[in-house]
């Protein structure tokens, strides 16, 4: 029986090597540099679980280069060698196979100041160590951006981000990637600079042929929207102050009552109203702000087309 166990796993082991082939280095670079556009980084941290140093030296490494801080997530019980050893009935396979499994946490882990976790594990059967479900059952990730990463015999990461996914559906976790020891410089900085999230804080509006700046709010409308563009629109003529147009899709909403609305203000009504006012007034109406053009120009009292573009 214990022959046939151990034999089991020699076969599985033998599957994650052959399947994990070229499944590293999947993400391509896409770097253009628009000037209206911010890489946003807030603060990071690279929050990592190493039982062996492969993870701790790649995670050391994400550091450096993407200027974070680093904290270690240490089990209260070291695993020993024996833990590790997964040809056998192994403190971490036993863990593996126990969903009710959270190996404790020694250390108290402050992540209240950073809007970007690094989060990096080994690969244990095709997954993250339970340790990190000990993890997220004890921290608050909310409003976090979580982008993982794993060192493996040749698992990818895939299947771990899936799971943290559904053990946690509220969690901000992107896709993530699966380093080996040899990588270079190169693949570390193109996974910190491809996860790095773009804000724009302006966009165009060509109206009658002339280019006009829209300053934008940091909404998920705003990102919603420019994922949109560029698109052209054909905006009606609303009440002789605002120009207005029904988009394809809706937008995410934020809506609130500004009160007064300015000449110049972008908006959203409801969830798929694109708004631009041309004069100011008092309003009882909720919207959400998508910006504001300062010099805006005489838009006459007819439909206006209007080209927006990043
Ligand atoms: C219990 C256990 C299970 C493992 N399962 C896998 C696996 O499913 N696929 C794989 O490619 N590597 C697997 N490995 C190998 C580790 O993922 C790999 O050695 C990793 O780089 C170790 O990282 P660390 O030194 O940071 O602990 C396993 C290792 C252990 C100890």
């Amino acid at each position: 029986m214990k022959k046939k166990i151990v034999f089991s796993f020699i076969l599985l082991f033998s599957l994650f090597f052959i399947v994990g082939c070229g499944k590293q280095n999947d993400n391509e670079l896409n770097n253009d540099n628009i000037d209206n556009k911010i890489e946003a980084n807030g603060n990071s941290v690279v929050l990592y679980f190493s039982a062996t140093g492969t993870t701790k030296r790649v995670a050391e490494r994400i550091a450096v280069q993407s200027n974070s801080d680093i904290i270690e997530i240490v089990p209260k019980i070291e695993y020993t060698s024996d833990d590790l050893n997964y040809n056998s009935d192994c403190r971490a396979n036993r863990e593996q196979n126990d969903s009710n499994a959270r190996p404790e946490i020694k250390n108290a882990i402050d992540i209240s100041s950073y809007d970007i976790i690094y989060l990096g594990y080994p690969i244990w059967w095709g997954t993250n160590p339970k340790i990190i479900l000990t993890l997220l059952d004890t921290y608050d990730f909310t409003n976090k951006t979580i982008i993982p990463f794993c060192t493996s015999g040749s698992t990818g990461i895939t299947k771990s981000v899936n799971d943290l996914r559904i053990y946690n559906s509220s969690l901000n976790i992107k896709d993530g990637k699966r380093f080996s020891i040899n990588d270079s410089d190169e693949v570390i900085n193109y996974f910190i600079t491809s996860n790095k999230e773009e804000v724009f804080n302006t966009m165009k509006a060509i109206i009658n042929g002339k280019e006009y700046e829209i300053i934008l709010e940091n909404n998920e409308t705003v990102k919603a929207f420019i994922n949109m563009l560029p698109k052209e629109l054909v905006m009606k003529e609303l009440n002789g102050n605002e120009k207005y147009v029904r988009l394809d899709s809706s937008l995410p909403i934020d809506s609130y009552y500004p009160g007064h609305i300015n000449s110049g203000d972008v908006m959203l009504y409801e969830n798929n109203c694109l708004v631009i006012f041309y004069e100011s007034f008092d309003t009882t109406y909720s919207y959400t702000k998508i910006g504001h053009i300062d010099n805006l120009p005489d838009v006459g009292k007819n439909s206006l087309t209007v080209r927006f573009e990043k």
